[in-house]
């Protein structure tokens, strides 16, 4: 599903590489847990997963997809299969929440009926069936990261990737998207999952990726 070659990523020509000679192999079907301290590269990993950026150096190939060599233009359709929870969300400001979820279905090309009673179907199962027509705006923190997370799944991706997807929520609902995110998984979806929070990692053994200072240290 996902394999990385001796990749670099440096954001700027000289800088101190954000990740530094990763070797690393993402069996289709997968669930990996991503750990490190603030600043190790974790959220950069997942940029390149899901194609935001390109690696500077070495070999990433993406759903059988050589990205380092591939065209411009490859990238959408492939960056359709992948579901993303941003660390920051980064949901559409002038859109309700049923229609955030939504959007992706759309995209998709997926009919109207249909489309609606998924998206509210997900809300309903984050635990926000009742604010459908909020602006993202007039949600806590917590009820954006459940709305983002709701969006990345609702089109059941390839790959999914989620950035501290409970950096936000206390235990039952850290527990709840966990959940989630290994229904997903159980349902076919690739999945790796930046985390902070050790107790979650413990509580849900699986593979474990590791990083300090842009180097992969554990992948197991
Ligand atoms: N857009 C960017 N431009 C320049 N440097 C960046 C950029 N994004 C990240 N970096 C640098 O790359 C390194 C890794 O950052 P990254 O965000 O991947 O860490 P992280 O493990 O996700 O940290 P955190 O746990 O705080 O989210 C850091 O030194 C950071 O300053
Ligand atoms: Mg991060």
């Amino acid at each position: 599903m996902v394999r990385l070659d001796n990749i670099t990523l440096r954001y700027r020509p000289n800088a101190t590489p954000a990740l530094n000679g990763v070797d690393c192999h993402l069996a289709a079907g997968s669930f990996s847990w991503l750990m490190g301290p603030s600043g190790a590269g974790k959220s950069s990993f997942l940029k390149l997963l899901h194609l935001a950026v390109r690696p500077s150096a070495g070999q990433l190939h993406v759903m059988g997809r050589a990205i380092h060599t591939a065209r411009r233009q490859e990238l959408p359709a492939l960056r359709r299969r992948i579901g993303v929870v941003f660390q920051d969300f980064r949901l559409l400001p002038h859109l309700d929440v049923l229609e955030n979820v939504a959007l992706p279905l759309r995209i998709a090309g997926r009919g109207e009926r249909q489309l609606l009673a998924d998206a509210t179907e997900m809300l309903r199962w984050v635990g926000l069936g009742e604010r459908l027509k909020a602006r993202p705006e007039e949600l806590s923190g917590g009820e954006q990261q459940r709305v983002a997370l709701a969006r990345a799944v609702v089109a059941r991706p390839a790959l999914l990737l989620a950035d501290e997807p409970t950096s936000n929520l206390d235990e039952a609902q850290s527990r709840r998207v966990v959940a989630l995110l290994q229904q997903m998984h159980r349902l076919g979806s690739t999945v790796v999952v930046a985390t902070h929070n050790q107790w979650l990692a413990e509580e849900n053994p699986a593979a474990m990726l590791r990083l300090e200072a842009g180097r992969l240290v554990e992948h197991g």
